[in-house]
């Protein structure tokens, strides 16, 4: 079953609800781009990093061909000396072009503005004969739109259109619904304007040029009038602060916008102090911040996230066959994890899309619920040699100055990266999406079908009721379990109401200890997929949860 925007709106109700995800700073209103994990969801997080940690460094696959390589770890600070974002470019490049309403006061990304436009058809017959599914670009690159929507897509705009016409249109009547045109860009239903002519409502992604040119004509997606909006201005996404106590160009540093740069600059003292050879990885998992202009989509889009990156050093004429892997590696985990792979997807880059540096790039991508097309996870790039060359520049005065040397051919090079790089928080929230189940024949319609490995609480110990010595038989299982697992003990409320509310944080098992125990010493063991139960004795609870829960994928 496709799902919709309405099972993200269920999603995020039970990430509140339930103790996963909270807006940060809730009780003053919150930020924006910013959020919190709960009891459940920092459980959850831990999980997937910890999966990360030992699938990734401790114990990766075997590389191409079976070859052996090493990987280690690094925890970095998060500022750095601000010459680090110079060499890697992010202090020159790192920004997004940037729109202001002058009036309200409100900014958005020039890339993330939609058009409404209502088309007659005399446009239509002419230049679509003219230039055929171009048109469009000819014809809204210089026409003012009738309205203009802050969205990602043309369909996200129809969607927000759909309900406000009367607001946002005023004088133009829809006939008909919103369909895809075969350009697949432009969203278009049949209409009539204010004076009763028939034409089209084209929704259509207005270019940054076209913004360029016509912002002061173009009507403010806030207020609806035209005059108000800038000039599309770069912004760079990196926030700023100041170290020490004087607040001048010369204290200015920055939170770091990637965990990468940590492990570059440390390339030569983990090449120094630990015996790792060409090739090897270094691997680091931390928070990063990005100032960015439309948080959006719950999680997906925040200012302060954490990721796990790995820079994979191997020799230059080695490095297709690496990228191939960590590639493959890459996506198989996620399906190890339970993400099923008709919503799974790598997508490699076109060179249009490509940073200047890098060779080759595939994003692994997750259809989420709130959108059309797959998502962004995790990019896998082939990055050349561009950053070690850097920093070899920007510290040392030479770009090759971290240069190793090939003990086969005794020549010196600058080793060639491969950079698997995701999101913990889209991973997260691809997996509470994937594992968020609605079945109306259970008596507790929503659950979450997290894999075992991920489960925040993998197990619960229930005596069925709070007395006739059953709380005595439940404790000590709960005891020994916990010592393990997450585990948690209840014993109030009818055993419906605890299988309900163990079913939302995922639990795989639940142990129940009834009259039946007394008397032959088993357990029920219920199973939160199918609701099953079975019995098993009593002193096996804890030997179940470790047979039924994988520690690797
Ligand atoms: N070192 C390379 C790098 O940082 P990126 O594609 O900009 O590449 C890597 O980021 C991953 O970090 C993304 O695939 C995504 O999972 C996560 N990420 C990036 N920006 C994010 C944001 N604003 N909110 C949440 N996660 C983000």
């Amino acid at each position: 079953m496709a799902k919709s925007a309405a099972d993200m709106e269920k999603i995020v109700a039970l990430c509140k609800r339930r103790g996963f995800i909270f807006q940060s700073s809730e009780i003053y209103g919150g930020i924006g781009g910013f959020w919190d994990y709960g009891p459940l969801g920092c459980e959850l997080k831990r999980n997937i990093k910890d999966a990360w940690w030992n699938d990734m460094v401790r114990n990766p696959p075997p590389g191409p061909g079976g070859v052996e390589y090493q990987m280690v770890g690094v925890d970095c600070s998060i500022i750095m000396n601000p010459r680090v974002w110079e060499a890697s470019g992010h202090v020159g490049g790192f920004s997004d072009p940037m729109v202001d309403d002058k009036e309200t006061k409100q900014r958005f990304r020039a890339d993330q503005l939609q058009s409404v436009h209502f088309r007659q058809p005399e446009d239509h017959e002419g230049l679509f004969q003219r230039l055929g599914a171009m048109y469009r670009n000819e014809l809204y690159s210089t026409t003012i739109p009738i309205a203009t929507i802050v969205a990602t897509s043309a369909s996200e705009a129809v969607s927000i259109l759909e309900g406000n016409e009367k607001k946002m249109i005023r004088g133009f009547e829809r006939k008909g619904p919103f369909e895809l045109d075969e350009d697949g860009l432009t969203y278009c239903a049949p209409a009539v304007n204010r004076t009763g002519n028939e034409g089209w409502l084209d929704v259509y992604p207005v270019s940054v040029d076209t913004l360029q040119r016509l912002h002061d004509k173009i009507p403010s997606p806030f207020s609806g009038k035209a005059g108000s909006l800038t000039a599309p201005r770069e912004f760079n996404l990196m926030f700023q602060t100041h170290v020490g106590a004087l607040q001048d160009a010369a204290s200015v540093a920055y939170l770091r916008p990637e965990t990468a740069q940590g492990i570059f600059a440390n390339f030569k003292n983990v090449l120094d102090t630990s015996r790792v050879k060409i090739p090897f990885g270094i691997a680091q998992i931390g928070k990063a911040f990005r100032n960015e202009i439309n948080p959006r989509n719950f999680t997906f889009r925040s200012r302060e996230f954490e990721q796990m990156e790995i820079e994979f050093f191997c020799k230059p004429d080695t490095s297709r066959s690496w990228y191939e892997f960590w590639r493959n590696v890459r996506l198989k985990w996620y399906e190890s994890l339970g993400i099923k792979s008709d919503k799974l997807r790598p997508r490699e880059q076109g060179p249009d899309e490509l940073a200047h540096y890098s060779d080759a790039c595939t994003d692994i991508e997750y259809l989420f619920p709130f959108a059309d097309e797959p998502q962004e996870l995790e990019g896998v790039a082939h990055r050349g040699c561009f950053d070690l060359s850097q920093h070899g520049k920007f510290a040392k005065g030479k770009d090759d100055a971290f240069a190793v040397l090939d003990e086969d051919t005794r020549e010196r090079f600058v080793p060639h990266v491969i950079e698997p790089s995701a999101g913990v928080d889209r991973f997260a929230l691809a997996v509470i999406t994937e594992a968020y189940t609605f079945d109306e024949t259970r008596a507790s319609p929503e659950f979450m079908r997290f894999h075992p490995r991920l489960a925040p609480v993998k197990a619960a110990v229930f005596p069925l009721v709070a007395k006739d010595g059953l709380p005595e038989i439940a404790e000590p299982i709960y005891r020994a379990i916990k010592k393990e697992f997450p585990c948690q003990y209840d014993a109030k409320q009818s055993i419906g109401k605890r299988y309900a509310r163990m079913d939302e944080a995922g639990t795989p098992f639940c142990f129940t200890i009834d009259g039946q125990t007394r008397e032959d010493g088993t357990v029920t063991v219920r199973d939160r997929d199918d609701a099953s139960q079975i019995r098993i004795d009593k002193s096996r609870c804890l030997e179940y949860v470790r047979d039924k829960l994988p520690l690797s994928s």
